[in-house]
């Protein structure tokens, strides 16, 4: 199963812990991972309040110009990596059984005057993980094509002297 919701995504995650070889962790971590799901959707935590508890996850450069209707961004076409694995997640990870990787992403936060800011990622097609993202970011409709094109101009008209990728 790719696309999780805010019910079904619970039991995703704690299906992720079947590898998991000690018993008493494996009961342990099901509780939490029950609870803490539970506890988000009570408090019906916001955006903000999660961007705060992960932002030391979020590391990605972008720049936007804003034209018209749509706007652009140059960055690397990102593949998969994984998470910071010499802390506690790390430990946590290896506890559960599970791999630390997510697939090839780039975190942006869109926002214009007058509309709510979207947060979100987009996902390279074809990336390694993209069925097992270690922190269960993945949604099938955030997965876009990256196109290859020969040296030549840029969608911003650049002359581009390497194969670049563009995404629509
Ligand atoms: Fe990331």
């Amino acid at each position: 199963m790719r696309q999780f919701d805010e019910k079904s995504i619970t039991q995703a995650v704690i299906g992720r812990l079947s590898e998991c070889g000690d018993p008493r962790f494996k009961s342990i971590m099901t509780s939490l991972i029950t609870h803490l799901h539970d506890f988000v959707r009570e408090v019906k935590l916001t955006e903000p309040e999660w961007l705060a508890a992960i932002q030391f996850l979020t590391g990605a450069g972008q720049r936007a110009r804003k034209s018209a209707r749509s706007y652009w961004f140059r960055s690397i076409r990102p593949t998969f990596h994984p998470v910071p694995t010499d802390g506690p997640v790390g430990r946590m990870l290896r506890k559960m059984g599970r791999h630390p990787y997510r697939p090839g992403h780039i975190h942006m936060i869109v926002s214009a005057a007058g509309h709510l800011p979207v947060t979100t990622h987009l996902f390279v097609a074809g990336s390694q993980y993209l069925d097992s993202d270690a922190v269960f970011g993945m949604k099938e409709s955030l997965v876009a094509q990256f196109d290859r094109h020969p040296p030549g101009v840029g969608p911003n008209g650049a002359r581009m002297d390497t194969p670049f990728y563009t995404v629509n």
